[in-house]
C-alpha cells in the first residue's frame, strides 16, 4: 500500500505573512500521517514556514536546488543548505524550470542526485506540452524524463521517490487530461520503471499535477495509478487545499 502525496507548490508567490497564516492553517487541518502532506514555500520563506508547521505533520519542501555541490554559483541554493534549514522533500524538473529556465534533462539528473546525497525524497515532475501531445510523443517524452534519471543513478534510489506526472499544457490553464489518459500515462510510467525493477515500479507515488481543484481531484484521486497529488493555485486557499486533502483521505 502506497502512502498517497500531497504538495502545495506556491511557487513565487504570497508575502511572509499570507503565507505563515496559510500555513498555520493548513498545519491545523493535517491531523495525520495517512497522506504525506509537503508545502514548497519560496526559498526566502522555508525556515519560517518550517518554525510554522512543527511540530506536525506537514512536511517542508523546496522548489529547486542547485545541480552543484557548493562554490562559485551566485545565486543559487545547495542541497546541503535546504537540508540544513529543514527541507525535506525537493522539487526537480518542475515544467516551468524546464521550460522558463531551459534546465536540460542533464542537470535535472544532477540536481536529483544532489538531493538524495543529503537524504531529501526528490519529487521528480515529469510531462509533456501540447506540442508533444499534439505529435503523439507524451510516452518518448516520459521516458526520455525518466531515462535521464534511471542512467545518472541507480534504479533502487527511485524506490522512495515520488514522480509528478504534470502536463505542461494542463499547468495554470483550468485543462485537464480525462480520466482515462491521466490512468493510461500514470500507467505507462510505472511500466516503464518495471522494465527496471518490481519493486521501484511497486513502491514509487505517481502523482498527478496540473489544474488539481476539488471539482475535478475525486475523480482523479480514485484512478488505481493515481497516489495523490501536485497542487499550485489551489494550493493557495487553504479551504481548496485542505479539501483535496480530505478527499485523498477518504478515497
Ligand atoms: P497548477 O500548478 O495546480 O496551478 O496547475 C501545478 C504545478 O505547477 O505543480
Amino acid at each position: 500500500m502506497r502512502t498517497p502525496f500531497l504538495g502545495a507548490n506556491w511557487k513565487m508567490n504570497g508575502t511572509r505573512d499570507q503565507l505563515q497564516s496559510l500555513a498555520q492553517t493548513i498545519h491545523q487541518g493535517i491531523d495525520n500521517d495517512n497522506v504525506d502532506v509537503a508545502l514548497f514555500p519560496s526559498y526566502v520563506y522555508c525556515s519560517i514556514i518550517n518554525s510554522t508547521i512543527k511540530p506536525g505533520y506537514c512536511r517542508l519542501g523546496a522548489q529547486h536546488v542547485s545541480d552543484q555541490e557548493n562554490g562559485a554559483y551566485t545565486g543559487e541554493v545547495s542541497a546541503s543548505m535546504l537540508k540544513d534549514i529543514g527541507c525535506d522533500y525537493v522539487l526537480i524538473g518542475h515544467s516551468e524550470r524546464r521550460h522558463i529556465y531551459q534546465e536540460t534533462n542533464a542537470q535535472i539528473a544532477a540536481q536529483y542526485q544532489r538531493a538524495l546525497e543529503q537524504h531529501m525524497t526528490p519529487i521528480l515532475c515529469v510531462g509533456e506540452t501540447s506540442e508533444q501531445k499534439h505529435h503523439k510523443q507524451v510516452e518518448s517524452v516520459l521516458a526520455q524524463q525518466l531515462e535521464a534519471i534511471i542512467q545518472q543513478d541507480t534504479i533502487g534510489h527511485l524506490q522512495n521517490g515520488v514522480i509528478a506526472y504534470e502536463p505542461v499544457w494542463a499547468i495554470g490553464t483550468g485543462q485537464v487530461p480525462t480520466a482515462e489518459v491521466i490512468n493510461a500515462n500514470h500507467h505507462y510510467i510505472r511500466q516503464y520503471l518495471r522494465q527496471y525493477s518490481d519493486v521501484v515500479a511497486d513502491s514509487i507515488r505517481i502523482v498527478y499535477g496540473g489544474s488539481l481543484k476539488p471539482d475535478n481531484a475525486q475523480a482523479i484521486f480514485t484512478l488505481s495509478e493515481v497516489d495523490g497529488g501536485l497542487v499550485g493555485g489551489a494550493s493557495l486557499q487553504s479551504d481548496a487545499f485542505l479539501t483535496l486533502y480530505g478527499q485523498l483521505l477518504s478515497r
